[in-house]
């Protein structure tokens, strides 16, 4: 069956300052291995991406190693406030870290969010990272000022109530769910293997997720690539990869009929493109076979942290081959887009 480009709206590439983790090069390999043409990736890098200085670095090296096409995040710090609004044609969309996460990029001050929900523009994407009370704080500030936001990664019971009540009242709220939040609960996973944020749910906030897929507008894989020895060390990072399980677990929940294949398409296409404001294009598509069974294993992925948290699921569905602008950049395994052929997707 021919699918269309997935997007990715949450990613992290890592580059500059992770490289070990996940560069460029590796993680869109990732990326077109899982059916993914556009990703939209995260500013928790080393330096954060905050200003005209951090992004045009960071850019670079997208520049010159992504393989399929993509967009930076500017992330909100105490210190950008009178910078965000002139970057907002160049990048993904404004990332607000409203809760303790992997990197420096956190906002404490009440100020400093309805700064930032002020200063930036209201038809570019504003996400938010806020989980718990902090989810009903932003999306309480997002109605008083009246503009849309983004919940990334809503992971339990009371969150996705919250965005359903919020969305019933009319509030400009749009949100995605991870894989590993539909698929995992917090008892699958060992010591650092299982850390992430938002943190595995139990198996009702499993089952709140799915029973409100209604409300759920895209599938965001949040790759957070963190090596199998960082993730064994005493301090383990938060974080799993993502991208290369992703569609595999979705096809395999529409052959067992959880959603239906246009369920699917609308959270990793139609949807993402109208929130995020990407493009369409050209002669690009998935051909994925539906029928074909595997086993996940981090045995040949091409991300760089070499585990998944999936390891041993069988799964039904895989992708075959991936067109990019014409060009066939992945078939049978192999990833043919070399670094560099991936385009940006915001203005220059
Ligand atoms: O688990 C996570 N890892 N959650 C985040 O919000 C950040 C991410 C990372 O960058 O590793
Ligand atoms: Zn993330």
């Amino acid at each position: 069956m021919r699918i269309p480009g997935l997007i990715d709206p949450h990613v992290h590439m890592r580059e500059p300052g992770g490289a070990h983790k996940e560069d460029w090069a590796s993680g869109t390999a990732a990326a077109l291995a899982g059916g993914f043409t556009q990703v939209l990736a995260m500013p928790n890098t080393d330096p954060p991406v905050v200003d005209r200085a951090t992004l045009m670095g960071a850019e670079a090296r997208a520049a010159q190693s992504a393989r399929c096409d993509y967009a930076l995040y500017l992330g909100a710090g105490a210190d950008n406030l009178s910078d965000t609004a002139a970057l907002a044609d160049e990048v993904a969309g404004l990332k607000l870290y409203l809760d303790q996460t992997y990197g420096p990029l956190r906002l404490d001050a009440l100020s400093l969010w309805r700064a930032h929900f002020d200063a930036w523009p209201k038809a570019r994407p504003l996400v938010a990272h806020a989980e718990g009370r902090t989810l009903a704080a932003a999306i309480l500030m997002a109605a008083l000022v009246d503009r849309p936001l983004h919940l990334a990664h809503v992971a339990t019971r009371e969150e996705i109530l919250l965005v359903r009540a919020a969305k019933e009242r009319g509030f400009k709220i749009t949100c995605e769910v991870t894989p590993h939040h539909l698929f995992l609960t917090q008892n699958d996973l060992e010591g650092g293997w299982g850390e992430v944020r938002p943190r595995l749910g139990t198996q009702a906030d499993v089952a709140a997720l799915w029973a409100n897929l209604d409300v759920i507008d895209c599938f965001a894989t949040d790759h957070a690539p963190h090596t199998a020895a960082e993730k064994a060390s005493p301090e383990p990072p938060p974080g799993f990869p993502g991208l290369e399980t992703a569609l595999p677990l979705l096809l395999t929940a529409v052959h067992e009929g959880r959603l239906t294949m246009a369920d699917l398409l609308d959270r990793m296409d139609e949807n993402i493109r109208r929130i995020f404001r990407v493009p369409t294009q050209p002669e690009t598509w998935v051909e994925v076979d539906l029928e074909a069974e595997h086993t996940l294993t981090a045995q040949g992925l091409f991300s760089k942290a070499g585990w998944t948290p999936f390891e041993g699921w069988q799964v039904r569905g895989a992708v075959q081959k991936v067109v990019l602008r014409g060009e066939t950049v992945y078939e049978d395994g192999q990833v043919l887009a070399q670094p560099g052929f991936g385009q940006r997707i915001r203005a220059q």
